[in-house]
């Protein structure tokens, strides 16, 4: 009962723009986010996909239009995770990191323990819950991220380019996490720019250039049939600007 009171979803955005000065970051974007499969975000530099993940969180406000979790309109981070570019770790051990999240997602003391071995597990990093976090290789702190993201019992999961720079090893061990966050019914929302990656773990697409929402779309129908020349020349490789 309180879950259902308390759900983020549906992610509701409403015409909504964020300007800085004179700069359009997101140009009125209308978007329901709701329950199911990955929505991957693409698009070029710059086209906003990070900015759209920070507004989802509620890290942003809009300058206009209106965004929603659930009906509610107020920033409360409730069950909502969001895992950087680049993410920050604590100069702390790994498990302590994921115990700094369960403690802050407000699980108990005495459960933290056993919560940090589950996700260490979970995640492939039980082996390394002494090593301090910053030592990690870069994928390890972004599967450590991961961990420490699902800490707080997501229900919404944005994930921004958790694979960059990741060789493939790593990179599918991170969409390994992420296919089991959505099995078990997180919905994740990601950005990613390995169209491989997309084909691989989407349900739908999310195609954005300058600030805008170009095309939403299944993701067999994205790749197959792209209804704008935008995403059609996005899909080729080339450049789109
Ligand atoms: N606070 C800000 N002030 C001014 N411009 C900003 C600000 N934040 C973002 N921008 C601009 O908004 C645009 C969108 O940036 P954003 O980081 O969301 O793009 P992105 O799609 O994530 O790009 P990338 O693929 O490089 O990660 C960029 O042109 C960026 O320079
Ligand atoms: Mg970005």
């Amino acid at each position: 009962m309180m879950r259902a009171l308390m759900s983020n979803l549906p992610l509701l955005l409403d015409d909504v723009s964020v300007r800085a000065g004179a700069t359009t970051i997101l140009d009125r974007i209308t978007l329901t986010i709701t329950p199911g499969a990955p929505t991957l975000i693409v698009g070029p530099n710059g086209a906003g996909k990070s900015s759209l993940l920070r507004l989802c969180m509620g890290l942003v406000a809009p300058t206009s239009g209106r965004i929603s979790w659930g009906g509610r309109t107020d920033h409360a981070p409730v069950r909502r995770a969001i895992v950087f570019q680049r993410p920050a770790m604590l100069r702390r051990s790994v498990a302590a990191n994921v115990a700094y999240g369960l403690a802050q997602a407000g699980t108990l003391r005495g459960e933290r323990a056993q919560r940090v071995a589950f996700l260490l597990e979970r995640v492939g990093l039980a082996e390394l819950g002494d090593r301090p976090a910053r030592r990690l290789s870069g994928g390890e702190q972004q599967r450590l991220a991961l961990a420490r993201a699902l800490a707080r019992d997501p229900e919404i999961l944005l994930l921004d380019e958790p694979t960059a720079n990741l060789d493939p090893a790593a990179t599918r061990s991170v969409e390994d996490v992420v296919r089991m966050a959505a099995q078990s019914g997180v919905k994740v929302v990601m950005a990613s720019h390995d169209l491989g990656q997309v084909r691989r773990l989407a349900g739908e697409v999310v195609f954005m250039v300058r600030g805008a929402v170009c095309e939403r779309a299944a993701v067999g129908d994205f790749f197959d049939r792209p209804s704008t020349s935008e995403a059609a020349t996005f899909l080729r490789g080339d450049l789109v600007i």
